[in-house]
């Protein structure tokens, strides 16, 4: 048997299976061969419990078309099914369900050698080749502080990214930060009142956001800083000259700080067009919607309409002639359009957004944009931190620089405890505190309200980061023990995996259609758990066998492959939920 994938299996699985309904049921009238077997492949199951086999063929829809009974179709198609395959070891009936087994050949000569083979790589694709696609994530404000209301998404919409990517899309990573609006002539006006220039420059963002909560703390209390604040924006719209300068100098400031968190989660943008890029970009939309008959006044604001789709209208112009967060959006989608010609254009948001996204999406098809149907709204649910309800107004919200530093602090102080000679130290606190919260955020489904605890996140048991991330240390701590014979190359022989080995590879070939259901979903908490799957059933196998030590050579080196190929899975999920795999923690 040459390498071959879980994919490869299912494929030759079908193949024969329908061969097989055709021969035994003559009479039959089958749909073409190729969609038979398209439709076997996508009513494949896999059984609960491994005493049931690996793979499950459900036989009842089988039954209209072939006129049989589920059960007596099931005991045909697996007839004799084990001596014609070899990657089925046994075939039981069970109701309408033909269970399958898996053989131990498939393991050793198919499934390890292409694990291999691909190494980190390993659940990867060339699906998406020739494809495009654009991913609007993070897209902080720029004068508010970074804060762990960001933290979905940036690690989702990385995530996305990173997962598109392993499957051969073209992935452009938009950073589209808040760097324009009334924000700025608040921040104007209390710079002018109560800013320092030499302070602003050696406390950066920290002063920008003392500011910030100061200007709402006093208006508060006097309402005129807000006008003040509109007219400074309305200067910096027209291009006043000092304004100008102080709004570049801002988003400098921000942007500085922004890189710094970034560079921990190892994100770089593909661009950085923020708001601003889109103020002449908007009058050519804003024309089209005239001219189109789409837009109309309505108390001098100018709308589109959506009672017909049972949506409020869309705000395109403020009475003042002044545009809006949809006009932007519209304009930035047809200028994504026209620069990157994308196949798909994904926009990741807290769900507050919704409506927002559902507006303008239906004005951009209103308008007769025919990749209308190419813009999807990826939202997720709130983050709170110990059930306290944050505000950046307030000046109680918890800043991802702080998180960050605070969870690579604590990891620290275990790893000095735990492992004290440890050569990388600082390089392994840094990647287990900051992937412990990422995989701990990540582990829910985005669209759950969560609440974010550090203690949790920090464990070393449990379905943590830290947990997984010392699985995959272990795994390297066995080959380097290892040495020369974990070097050799992998020669399948006739050894017949045991339980916990087959549970492992049962595990490991399925990351595969993991990253596919993932991507289908924009869900990267398939990952996370998978990779907790994998971490366990890794751990089993190492508490119950030997691995260095075996019981022949060919065992050895069998269960080497295996480590390695284990490490490789781990290595590749974890990477592609944004965590780093350090050798040794
Ligand atoms: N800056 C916005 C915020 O922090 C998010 C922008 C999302 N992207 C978009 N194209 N609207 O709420």
């Amino acid at each position: 048997m040459n390498k071959m994938t879980l994919e490869a299996l299912k494929t030759e699985l079908c193949e024969y299976l329908a061969g097989a309904a055709a021969a035994y049921f003559p009479s039959a009238v089958l749909p073409a061969k190729e969609e038979l077997e398209a439709q076997l492949k996508a009513s494949l199951e896999y059984p609960p419990d491994p005493s049931m086999g690996d793979i499950a063929v459900p036989c009842f829809k089988l039954s209209k078309i072939l006129r049989s009974a589920p059960p007596a179709i099931a005991a045909k198609l697996g007839e004799g099914i084990a001596e014609k395959l070899p990657f089925i070891e046994k075939a039981e009936i069970a109701g309408g369900y033909l269970n399958l087994t898996i053989s131990g050949r498939f393991y050793r000569e198919g499934l390890l050698p292409a694990i291999l083979d691909a190494k980190e790589k390993w659940g990867g694709s060339d699906v998406g080749r020739g494809k495009t696609v654009v991913i609007d994530y993070s897209s902080p404000n720029v004068c508010k502080p970074f804060h762990i209301g960001h933290l979905g998404t940036t690690v989702i919409g990385h995530s996305l990214k990173l997962l598109l990517e392993a499957v051969g899309y073209k992935v452009i990573g938009i950073n589209y930060i808040g760097d324009w609006g009334t924000q700025f002539g608040k921040m104007i006006v209390a710079f002018d009142k109560w800013g320092d220039r030499s302070a602003t420059e050696k406390r950066g963002v920290d002063e920008l956001l003392d500011l910030y909560v100061r200007f709402h703390r006093e208006a508060e209390n006097d309402p005129s800083l807000d006008d003040m604040a509109r007219a400074e924006f309305r200067k910096l719209e027209n291009g006043d000259e000092r304004n100008l300068e102080l709004w570049k100098w801002f988003r400098e400031i921000s942007i500085e700080e922004y890189k710094k968190t970034y560079k921990l989660l190892g994100i770089e943008f593909d661009s950085w067009k923020g708001e601003s890029f889109y103020t002449d970009k908007m009058p050519r939309q804003v024309e089209k919607l005239r001219e189109s008959g789409l837009m109309k006044q309505d108390k001098g604001a100018w709308l589109v309409d959506l009672e017909d789709y049972k949506m409020p209208p869309c705000l395109i112009l403020k009475s003042d002639g002044s545009t809006l967060y949809p006009t932007r959006d519209i304009a930035a989608a047809v200028y994504r359009k026209e620069t990157y010609d994308f196949d798909l254009a994904l926009y990741v948001t807290s769900a507050g957004q919704s409506l927002h996204f559902a507006q303008w999406f239906k004005v951009i098809e209103l308008m007769g944009y025919d990749w209308a149907d190419k813009l999807v709204h990826v939202p997720y649910g709130t983050i709170s931190v110990g059930g306290a309800k944050l505000s950046t107004r307030e000046g109680n919200m918890v800043l991802l620089r702080e998180l960050f530093a605070d969870a690579i602090e604590k990891v620290d102080g275990i790893i000095a405890e735990k492992n004290p000679d440890i050569e990388n130290r600082e390089e392994a606190a840094e990647a287990v505190g900051v992937g412990a919260v990422i995989y701990h955020y990540l582990w829910n489904s985005r669209i759950k309200d969560i609440s974010f605890n550090m203690e949790d996140a920090l464990s070393f048991d449990g379905a943590t980061g830290p947990y997984v991330q010392y699985t995959y240390a272990r795994t390297a701590s066995i080959l380097s023990k290892a040495g020369e014979l974990a070097d050799a190359q992998y020669s399948p022989g006739d050894y017949q995996p045991n339980e916990y080995e087959s549970a492992l590879l049962r595990q490991l070939m399925l990351l595969p259609e993991k990253v596919a259901a993932a991507i289908e979903g924009y869900e990267p908490s398939v990952i996370t758990r998978y990779s907790y799957d994998v971490a366990t059933a890794f751990n089993r196998l190492y508490q119950s066998t030997r691995i260095i030590g075996a019981e022949s050579e060919e065992v050895q080196n069998f269960r080497l492959a295996l480590t390695r190929a284990a490490g490789y899975t781990l290595k590749s999920s974890l990477g592609l939920i944004c965590l780093k795999t350090p050798e040794k923690i």
